[in-house]
């Protein structure tokens, strides 16, 4: 009987739970005992890990954020702390696991991975260990799903909560801009997102806005007046109010972040009644959409499959993301690669490879 846990990681998102209970029915269904890790990396190097039944992943599908806690572990990044982590999925005869979580938390599962030998070889000298584990736990297998609002990874079209963030990012510009119309106002709004701009781009795209700030495309010299002529145009033409997304990792051509207070102070400079809303954790929080309930149920199942299909499960760690509609297999660690590397493409000033690099 094949025993795998899962634990999430890093962030919250909304979807996080579907994927939970889709990955631990469907591997019961294939005869899994299943365990998860309680608050992140933390419950696996401090031994919080607890079976889970076909009840405990009930009533979960429509519930937001992670019910088995999430955390940014301080103490998995260092080595001693993979050790206790190797430790304990000994301990409890696990060597089966999956990772919802950001880029962070999956490089986190690889680092683990590939240091699992001899994670395992100093536990044997140590005498904590029996040296049969070397033989009976050879292999760490891993599966990993992007749990993150920020849809910034590659390997996935489509992150585990991606889409409902922009619903709520919608509700709340939805609202903002009806007051903003009463009072002929100019608001800027900073959307999350790290240093990916998706979040705000696309919610930019579907609420009309005049202005949008996203670190992969930062303005030219100038822009604040492109910004200002741009809003200009719009009341022009009888717009009773502006609207301009800021994503918080906004930059302009020479890498220097653009504040929302940086915006709103040039617009009232330039004589608009401006203000500022940072949406802030509201875009983590409430119910998953249809489409994340979908999607993270898909790839939970995928997940399970992974771990018996007995080839597959020998081989690198997978990402199990969406091509599409299709839900899909890639190796995890390229997948955490190129998502980094398009990391330093931004801080190195090198924008046009960043487009190249996501794909358009
Ligand atoms: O990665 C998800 C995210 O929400 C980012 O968009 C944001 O920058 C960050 O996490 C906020 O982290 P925290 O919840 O630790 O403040």
């Amino acid at each position: 009987i094949k025993r795998i846990a899962v634990l999430t990681s890093g962030g919250d998102s909304s979807g996080m739970n579907p994927a939970i209970r889709a990955f631990a029915r469907a591997a019961m269904l294939k005869g899994a005992e299943v365990f998860a890790i309680r608050e992140g990396y933390n419950g696996l190097v401090n031994d919080s890990i607890l079976p889970l039944n076909w009840g405990s992943v009930a009533g979960i599908i429509s519930r937001g954020g992670t019910i088995i806690g999430t955390a940014r572990s301080a103490e998995f990044r260092t080595r001693e702390g993979r050790k206790k982590a190797a430790f304990n999925l000994i301990k409890n005869k696990i060597n089966n696991l999956l990772v919802i979580g950001g880029d962070g938390s999956l490089t986190g599962a690889n680092l683990l991975r590939s240091e699992w030998c001899s994670l395992l070889g100093e536990l044997v000298n140590d005498g904590k260990i029996s040296p049969d584990c070397l033989e009976n736990y050879s292999t760490l297998s891993i599966a990993g799903i992007v749990g993150s609002i920020d849809n910034d990874m590659c390997g996935t079209d489509l992150t585990v909560g991606a889409d409902t963030a922009t619903r709520r990012i919608l509700e709340a510009i939805d609202s903002i801009l009806s007051t903003a119309v009463s009072h002929q106002r100019s608001f800027v709004i900073e959307v999350m997102g790290r240093n990916c701009g998706w979040l705000a781009l696309v919610s930019g795209v579907a609420t009309g806005a005049d202005y949008i700030l996203i670190p992969e495309s930062p303005p030219e010299k100038g822009w604040e007046q492109h910004m200002a002529d741009n809003l200009e145009k719009g009341r022009l033409s009888g717009r009773r109010c502006s609207l301009v997304i800021v994503s918080e990792g906004a930059i302009d051509s020479d890498g220097k972040p653009i504040t929302s207070s940086y915006v709103r102070q040039f617009l009232e400079d330039k004589g608009h009644d401006a203000r500022i809303t940072i949406l802030g954790h509201v875009q983590r929080g409430g119910t998953p959409t249809f489409l994340d309930r979908y999607i993270a149920t898909i790839m939970g199942v995928e997940s399970a499959n992974y771990f018996y299909d007995t080839k597959e499960a020998q081989k690198e760690p997978v990402l199990i993301g969406m091509s599409g509609t299709d839900v899909i297999r890639s190796p995890l660690m390229e997948c955490v690669k190129k998502t980094q590397s398009i990391a330093t493409l931004i801080k190195e000033k090198r924008f046009n490879e960043v487009v190249d690099c996501r794909g358009g």
